[in-house]
């Protein structure tokens, strides 16, 4: 059996749920407060374990209390650590979350340990490629690192997919060759392509840019309206999958998770594609974003629907 690999970030999330977000130099009083497991490297990989797929995490936690907590938690979810170095002279991700009832939220994410990931991490990788199908990026980790991982990934010819979430301010163009499957959302993709996404005619001129660019398969999230994809031979929408949200943290990462997850077992792109709509839609009905995120049969269960 194969793997994927997730090469990301690992945060402590504190979330902070809220009536309404408040406005700047404006004081709110929250409703509750939670200290969860997050990062965009830890929610894909706990997405894809909690799939049944065999999943390695490569990544970074500081010395401190939330780094023996987070890894302790994604081995009870299943996920492989054994590519997690503990770094004793950081303190571990963070990410302070606002959610508003109804499921808005803002981030301020500060990486620590994440920031520190390097070539010694892309090591890491090694031995685990040759067993691997898919290795699964992000970017809140050092784009150096990242793009090194993909270019180690494509030597044993793993399927290399990136989520361009945060979009840095220089994204290179040498990195579009190294991608397989890139999954912005609609403000990451005209971040990176540099126009407003507006209609299907800007979808389709986005998509084009990045095949022109050298990724083979484009898919633009498009939160509650599903997803568009498009690849040199096919275009086409993906349904949303209609529920009760409230608490979108993590959509995007059960989508990424469900996709991989799916393209491991072999399934075809549309199959894959259904299976992200249904995961990332799963993922907004509780709180949190691990917590929230559906094991393989709540998904089959909504696949036979
Ligand atoms: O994608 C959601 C994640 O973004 C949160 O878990 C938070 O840690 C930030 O990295």
């Amino acid at each position: 059996m194969m793997s994927i690999i997730i090469f990301g970030s690992i945060n402590m999330d504190l979330v902070v749920q809220t009536h309404r977000l408040p406005q700047p130099g404006e004081t709110v009083t929250g409703d509750h407060f939670l200290t969860l497991g997050g990062g965009k490297g830890a929610n894909q990989a706990v997405a894809t374990a909690r799939l049944g797929a065999s999943t390695y995490l490569v990544g970074r936690v500081g010395g401190d209390s939330f780094g023996q907590e987070l890894l302790a938690s994604l081995n009870n979810f299943g996920v492989n650590t054994q590519g997690v170095f503990i770094d004793k002279n950081s303190s571990s991700g963070v990410a302070m979350i606002n959610v508003e009832t109804g499921g808005e939220n803002t981030i301020i994410v500060v990486p620590g340990a994440n920031g520190k990931v390097e070539q010694s991490d892309v090591h890491r990788l090694n031995n685990i490629l040759p067993k691997t199908s898919l290795l699964l990026l992000q970017l809140e980790v050092p784009l150096e690192a990242v793009q090194s991982a993909a270019i180690a990934a494509k030597k044993f010819g793993v399927t290399v997919m990136l989520d361009p979430a945060p979009v840095p301010d220089n994204f290179p163009d040498r990195f579009y060759p190294l991608i397989d499957i890139i999954t912005p959302n609609q403000t990451e993709a005209a971040r990176l392509v540099g126009f407003e996404i507006t209609d299907q005619e800007k979808l389709n001129q986005a998509v084009n840019i990045f095949l022109e660019k050298g990724v083979k398969i484009v898919i633009i999230k498009l939160g509650e309206k599903g997803a568009f994809y498009g690849t040199e031979k096919e275009r086409d929408f993906v349904k949303p999958f209609a529920v009760k949200s409230v608490d979108t943290v993590g959509a995007g990462d059960g989508f990424n998770g469900g996709i991989a997850a799916a393209l491991d077992r072999g399934l075809p792109l549309k199959e894959a594609l259904k299976w992200g709509a249904i995961v990332g839609a799963l993922t907004t009905t509780k709180e949190g974003a691990q917590t929230a995120l559906p094991d393989f049969k709540m998904l089959e269960n909504c696949l036979n629907e």
